[in-house]
């Protein structure tokens, strides 16, 4: 009787040991699945990307909606926006702009929520890479059907 009674926990043990080495393996590999990151697993440091190339004289590419945050034409690389600088505003706030040669940002930076306008930029207007993005020639990271509203299409296209 006790001999059986060892045999089975023996058994016993040597299985919860391969269900627990199998459970191991799972958590720290990717399952073979293949994502935005690629099939490295997690454990493995992969290098980073390249940066993107913001190409410097082309003007801001045409919208592709009504109503779309324009893009940057320019790169931002180290300008700062935070609770104490905003880089983007040193060219783009209507005090500067004239001087600096660049875009005022338009009256709708200026209201609130609610409509009304403020004499200064308004808090969800503040940081501005929320809308605005530089522009460059970047490969979707996702396939999309998406076409270009009917208003904005050149009439040759
Ligand atoms: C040193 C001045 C300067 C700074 C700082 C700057 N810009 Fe500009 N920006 C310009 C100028 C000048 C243009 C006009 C196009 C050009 O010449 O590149 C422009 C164009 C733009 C446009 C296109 C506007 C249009 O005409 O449709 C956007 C959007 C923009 N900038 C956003 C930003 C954002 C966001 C930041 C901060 C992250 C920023 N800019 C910082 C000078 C600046
Ligand atoms: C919540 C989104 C949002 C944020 C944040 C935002 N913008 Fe815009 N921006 C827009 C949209 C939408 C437009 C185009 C329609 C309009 O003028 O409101 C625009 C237009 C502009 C234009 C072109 C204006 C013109 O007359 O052609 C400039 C320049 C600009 N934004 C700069 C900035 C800067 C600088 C900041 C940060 C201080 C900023 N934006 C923050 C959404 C945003």
């Amino acid at each position: 009787m006790k001999r059986l009674m060892l045999a089975l926990m023996t058994v016993g043990l040597l299985f919860t040991g391969i269900a627990h080495s199998n459970d191991a393996q799972f958590e720290r590999g990717i399952g073979g699945v293949e994502s935005l990151r690629g099939a490295s697993e997690l454990e493995t440091t992969r290098p980073a990307d390249d940066f993107k190339r913001y190409p410097r004289d082309q003007g801001v590419i045409d919208s592709d909606y009504v109503y779309q945050p324009p893009l940057i034409p320019h790169t931002i690389r180290n300008y700062e926006v935070s609770l104490n600088a905003n880089k983007c505003l040193s060219c783009h706030s209507w005090k500067n702009a004239k001087e600096m040669g660049a875009t005022k940002i338009s009256v709708t930076h200026y209201e609130t929520r609610e409509g009304q306008v403020l004499s200064d930029v308004s808090p969800r207007r503040y940081f501005c890479q929320q809308c605005h993005v530089p522009q460059a020639d970047a490969k979707p990271l996702v396939g999309n059907t998406f076409e270009r509203v009917d208003a904005l299409r050149d009439s040759v296209e």
